[in-house]
């Protein structure tokens, strides 16, 4: 199997990399090689290449910075999925392409007001220009009659890159008190984890021997998350807690203080309830969905693991 991979510089696209099949043929361009804002040489690459599979983890992410960027960021998030969609369906190639949970207005709630989890067939309605470009980056995708997976994820960290955890981790190291969002609602995805659990599905897809029938019968957009639900404050707790267990802080850990998103305004606006419903992957595809806080501990560990081998 031939596979395009794109962003291996980030979170997913890194930890991609290791799981995928040892059998496959990976292809897998820096931004230096392959700006996928540069459509031409987006098409190139596809048609040179050949992909029967292309895995798209790329994205433009600078959520606030998109509100001021949003040519730039329909580029990445837009027109680059649809022109890969539209290459891979000339060439009967499958897609596997990530979303997010800001594809959704982030207010689902029971008549009680308790925070209800998304599932894959609820209206959309982003908040902010990242969320209205990734919508169109699937919405593309499925117009494009390719066979593909839309895989929707929140809540991203690992130990590599930038993200939310290593940001706790570092700001616990440098400071006594941390005041972070307590009223906006998730679970937190490991990106080790998301793509442990992209490739089992690929193995499933590998060991197939129509594959067509297989998109057929597979392809569509789905939830990828880990099970439970926390808030940004009680995440960062939890970081750090069990990173001080870890003796990774080296001083004593910060006092969180939770507080509302109103006291931390950003470029903008987030979702108050992030939470998607998974029982749509685990069926389909007998994947086990493991709590957060476990995905947590091991990140942790492996960070533990390296230092003492480095
Ligand atoms: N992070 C989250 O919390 C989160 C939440 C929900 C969904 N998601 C989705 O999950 C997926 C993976 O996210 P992530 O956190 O792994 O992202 P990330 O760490 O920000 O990585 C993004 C990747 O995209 C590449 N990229 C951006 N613009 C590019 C361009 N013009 N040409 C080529 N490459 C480009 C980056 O390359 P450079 O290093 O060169 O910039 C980087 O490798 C994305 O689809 C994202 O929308 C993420």
């Amino acid at each position: 199997m031939r596979i395009l991979l794109t962003g291996t510089s980030g979170q997913l696209g890194h930890a991609l990399l290791p799981h995928l099949p040892a059998t496959a043929i990976v292809h897998a361009p820096q931004r230096a090689e392959l700006d996928l804002s540069n459509a031409a040489q987006l098409r190139l690459c596809i048609t040179d290449f050949k992909p029967d599979l292309i895995i798209n983890p790329a994205a433009y992410t600078a959520v606030d910075l998109a509100e001021s960027e949003a040519a730039q960021a329909h580029a990445i998030n837009a027109i680059a999925p649809a022109i890969m969609a539209e290459e891979a369906h000339k060439l009967g190639a499958g897609i596997i392409h990530y979303s997010t949970d800001y594809v959704y207005a982030g207010d689902k709630a029971d008549a009680e007001a308790n925070w209800q989890a998304y599932v894959e067939t609820d209206v959309t309605a982003p908040l902010n220009v990242y969320g209205k470009t990734k919508l169109a980056g699937e919405q593309a995708i499925i117009a494009s009659g390719c066979q593909h997976l839309i895989l929707r994820t929140s809540w991203v960290y690992s130990n590599f890159g930038k993200n939310f955890f290593l940001t706790m981790l570092k700001l616990a190291r440098e400071r006594d008190q941390l005041r972070v969002v307590n009223d906006q609602w998730g679970t937190p995805n490991s990106a080790d984890w998301l793509a442990g659990a992209t490739c089992e599905i690929l193995v499933q897809l590998q060991q197939t021997q129509d594959q067509s029938s297989w998109w057929q019968e597979f392809g569509g957009v789905y939830h990828l998350s880990a099970a439970g639900k926390t808030n940004w404050s009680a995440f960062a707790s939890r970081i750090i807690a069990l990173a001080d267990e870890e003796g990774l802080l080296g001083k004593p850990a910060p006092a969180i203080t939770g507080i509302p998103g109103s006291e931390y305004p950003t470029a903008a606006a987030r979702p108050h309830n992030s939470l998607m419903n998974t029982r749509k992957i685990s069926d389909k595809f007998k994947l086990a969905i493991p709590d957060w806080e476990d995905c947590l501990r091991t990140c942790l560990h492996s960070m533990v693991t390296q230092h003492y081998k480095a």
